[in-house]
């Protein structure tokens, strides 16, 4: 639900930064700062400062910046909409949010049920597995064949469903405490079958599945006997509150673990998961056996950028290691590989090792995803050189996705050696790969770049929140990184002079921008953008392209907080990024997103500057204004009509 624009601001502004970290850092006064320890990085020496004047931390040793929000989001990792929540409640502003419809009313009230029957059902289990004569004869008795000890048991809430001669013990139980029939079957614990309704988990031992806040969403239960014709795990099935791309199993037991030692392990299966967290490895969350995906992903990327997968010595576990690791590149995160031993799994494999052990084996195996894809495939290729082409297509097909420049081109530098390839061929094969993605994209959208690029949104809360803030922001946003990010490259400006005659001419990025955004007295609204233009502006005219060390380290904390955000953070909103096109022999590209950016700002501005002009002109009476306005607003059309057409212009390109 969205959060109105006024109340952002009014949280925003009322938020106090040394009251806010003050309830997770000890600070101490100094001076007109506070000093602390640094909650992001470890130190022994206080080096994270806090600044009530300018309401922002930062931090002299990692270089953390940011406002109250911000620490929220990177203590506490909550989206900006549930830091914004947060602090509403802190500071007793109540956010009025839009009212629900009757549907929005009905569908809270069936998550709120079926929240309720999970967790009743989740206490039966578990009251069963240690409390009935059945329970701890077939279901404690299996965990604990399997070396389970009763802190891990705990911990997961494992139960069991008793198998009795109707297969309706939990069904009926859940009926006399007043759970309906529809409803049962609606979230998957029970079956219809010709004889009414059945447990879905008769005789199997249960894992509940939990959200990320630790509520029950759905189960897993495994089958006790061999039974072909019976899956060897019964699943619930997808509901309001159970979406499988979405679920990870055990993240909620293994979430801080993963921020802590920022790395997520991920295996496939729920004894897996728990294996590990009984020897005391807990960073460790399950796909259940489904692909990785997407959405998945960016859970764990909440946390960490480093995902270690750790699948089965067998061809299958080869092969699911394989699936999903473009996806996990293309956020932008670090994957390795680690293959166990071919007879193990992970569960089997930490239950024959010591703690010590299988650390160092998870240490000393893991593989870099790219080098270990390069050399699996090569074994398969051999010496057929049609399957090596294909091998190096494939590849340089998974480099490409890799957001960052620096990183891409350490691979091609890898693979080349891996491959026997020159380096240049596999740049070139690259270079042909990211070109044909960039067209795809300007070729998607008649805007050039997507206004939102919806495949790297996080949750969506965070749209309706983030719509709401003033036009333009995100494209002046996006000019200053810009600015900051490649104001020093040089690229070619082509022009058409007075006399309609086409000149070019080698001009810096940041010369270009400036320039043309103060011929057409267009001007950051924002004031720290309008700092930083400022900065530029001034540089150039003494005839230097300042550093953007300048301002990453510029004495007004809210310049060098913007900059250290805009260059360290890529932008969700910059479509451009994920294609990874910022290879400096790609000057063309360069040039087509300065210059795009550039006009959409403009076009949206003089958007901006028409309605306003047709308001005036609506109220206006005296035929002479009405003439005035009636000329601007021509103007601006026939501006916007050109903006157009140069946009044109650099789409075709
Ligand atoms: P595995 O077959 O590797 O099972 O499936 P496992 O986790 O090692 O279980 P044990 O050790 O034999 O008891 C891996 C995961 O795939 C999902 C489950 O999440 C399982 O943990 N799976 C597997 C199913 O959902 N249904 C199945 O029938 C099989
Ligand atoms: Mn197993």
């Amino acid at each position: 639900m969205a959060i109105p624009r006024e109340t952002v601001e009014q949280i925003l502004q009322t938020a106090r930064i040394e009251e806010v970290v003050g309830e997770f850092v000890t600070l101490k006064k100094s001076g007109a700062r506070y000093l602390g320890l640094c909650p992001f990085h470890n130190e022994k020496t206080p080096s994270f400062t806090v600044s009530p004047t300018h309401n922002i931390y930062k931090c002299f040793g990692c270089g953390k910046v940011g406002d109250p929000a911000k620490f929220l989001m990177e203590y506490e990792h909550y989206t900006f909409p549930e830091a914004l929540r947060y602090l509403a409640k802190k500071y007793n502003i109540t956010i009025e949010e839009e009212q629900p419809t009757p549907e929005e009313l009905m569908q809270r009230d069936l998550r709120e049920k079926m929240f309720n029957i999970n967790e009743f059902a989740d206490k039966y289990f578990v009251d069963t597995l240690w409390n009935t004569e059945e329970g701890r004869t077939i279901g404690l008795e299996y965990f604990r064949e399997r070396g389970y000890l009763n802190p891990i048991i705990e911990k997961f809430h494992l139960g069991y469903n008793p198998d009795s001669a109707h297969w309706d013990a939990f069904t009926e139980h859940a009926k006399k405490n007043g759970y309906s029939e529809e409803l049962l079957e609606q979230i998957g614990l029970s079956i219809k079958g010709s004889k009414g309704l059945y447990d879905r988990y008769h005789g199997r031992v249960m894992f509940p599945i939990h959200s990320l806040t630790g509520r029950v969403i759905g189960f897993g239960g495994r089958i006790l006997v061999n039974d072909k014709k019976s899956p060897k795990y019964q699943n619930s099935p997808e509901s309001e509150i159970y979406d499988k791309k979405q679920t990870l199993y055990g993240i909620y037991f293994a979430k801080n673990a993963i921020a802590k030692q920022d790395e997520c392990i991920l295996v496939e299966g729920y004894f897996d998961v728990l294996r590990m967290h009984q020897i005391g490895i807990e960073n460790v969350v399950a796909s259940s056996g489904t692909s990785l995906t997407m959405e998945q992903i960016r859970l764990v990327k909440r946390y960490t950028k480093n995902i270690t997968m750790l699948y089965d010595g067998d061809a299958a576990g080869i092969h699911a290691a394989l699936r999903g690791t473009d996806m996990i590149l293309s956020e932008g995160m670090n994957v390795r590989v680690v293959v166990l031993p071919p007879e193990h799994d992970p569960d089997t494999f930490a239950k024959e090792f010591s703690v010590e052990y299988v650390s160092n084996y998870l240490k000393e195996n893991a593989k870099d995803f790219i080098r270990f894809k390069t050399e699996l495939l090569l074994k398969d290729a051999e010496n057929d050189p049609i399957k090596r082409g294909q091998v190096i297509r494939d590849i340089v097909e998974t480099i490409s996705v890799i957001p960052d420049s620096i990183f891409r081109i350490t691979y091609v530098k890898e693979c080349s050696r891996l491959l026997d390839m020159p380096e240049q061929t596999l740049t070139n094969e690259l270079n042909k790969i990211l070109r044909a993605k960039l067209k795809k994209t300007l070729g998607i959208d008649d805007n050039v770049v997507p206004e939102t690029d919806t495949t790297t949104v996080s949750p969506k809360q965070e749209e309706t929140v983030e719509d709401q803030l003033p036009a333009g922001y995100y494209q002046e946003r996006e000019l200053v990184k810009l600015l900051l990010m490649y104001g020093k490259e040089m690229i070619t400006d082509e022009r058409l002079d007075e006399n309609g005659e086409k000149v070019y001419e080698q001009v810096s990025v940041a010369q270009l921008i400036v320039d043309d955004l103060k011929m057409d007295d267009f001007l950051f609204t924002n004031v720290v953008n309008r700092k930083i233009f400022d900065i530029f502006d001034q540089a150039i005219d003494a005839g230097y392209i300042p550093d953007d060390q300048v301002f990453v380290s510029h004495e007004d904390e809210t310049i060098a907080q913007l900059a250290a955000d805009l260059l360290s953070t890529p932008y969700k909103l910059d479509q451009w990024e994920k294609y990874g096109i910022f290879v400096k022999r790609e000057e063309d590209v360069l040039r087509a997103m300065v210059l795009s950016s550039l006009y959409r700002y403009k076009d949206l501005i003089i958007e901006e500057r028409r309605k306003a002009v047709e308001e005036e002109l609506k109220a206006a009476t005296d035929p002479a204004d009405q003439f005035i306005l009636l000329k601007q607003k021509m103007g601006l059309d026939a501006l916007r009509k050109q903006i157009n057409k140069e946009l044109g212009i650099v789409i075709a390109k």
